[in-house]
């Protein structure tokens, strides 16, 4: 499967993403890197990594829509199957979220349905959780919120602070990351799932 990652930031989950398709047997392939600030870490890194990197204007909420348009002619001159979102820091609108259902999946730093937005390790921590954790999850219009297709769990330690926790959380991010989206795109070649698209297309 043809995959595209939007990031905002230092893109480590695009990095593991990558690293894992690199190996035998990996089901996808990162065809597209892009994202909404054109001088992410991330980006640099994809194409120090020679994977196609598309930049595109930076993101003003003013051109919204000449945004996502931009992004859209880019993932479909990719040939793109399926997106991931890592470390994404924009709320997708809801017609793009429309034209790609079922095929954009996210990574979220807790456990999902637990602590959607921003500021999850803290808001753990306030909560005196003795586990916390990351989701994979499909993306739907409402945030953090589509169906949970992996987590993986990660103690919390006597001492944690946000910053350790977040670092712990996302080296589990890393494992999970790659192994539930060679999953997902795995199930959207079965015959069921093509169906669901031709009929999705048709409605
Ligand atoms: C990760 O913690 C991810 O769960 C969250 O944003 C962070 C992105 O980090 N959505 P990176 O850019 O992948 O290093």
């Amino acid at each position: 499967a043809r995959v595209a990652v939007l990031l905002s930031g230092r893109g480590s989950n695009m990095a593991a993403l990558l690293y894992a398709a690199r190996l035998p047997d990996c089901p996808y392939e990162l065809t597209l890197v892009t994202g909404d600030k054109p001088d992410a870490p991330g980006l640099a890194l994809a194409e120090a990594e020679g994977v196609p990197v598309v930049r595109l204007p930076a993101y003003k909420p003013k051109d919204k829509t000449d945004f996502y348009a931009a992004l859209s002619e880019a993932l479909d001159r990719a040939r793109v199957d399926c997106i991931a979102l890592a470390g994404f820091m924009r709320i997708l609108p809801a017609d793009f979220i429309d034209r790609w259902a079922g095929r954009i999946v996210n990574i979220h730093p807790s456990l999902l349905p637990k602590y959607k937005g921003l500021d999850t390790h803290e808001r753990a921590l306030e909560a005196g959780d003795a586990v916390v954790g990351c989701s994979v999850h499909e993306v739907t219009a409402e945030l953090d919120d589509g169906p949970v297709l992996g987590q993986i769990e990660v103690a919390v330690l006597p001492g944690d602070t946000p910053e350790s926790l977040a670092a712990r959380v996302l080296i589990a991010e890393h494992q999970l990351y790659p192994r539930t989206l060679a999953a997902f795109v795995m199930r959207e070649r079965t015959p069921e799932a093509k169906l669901a698209r031709v009929r999705q297309a048709a409605m």
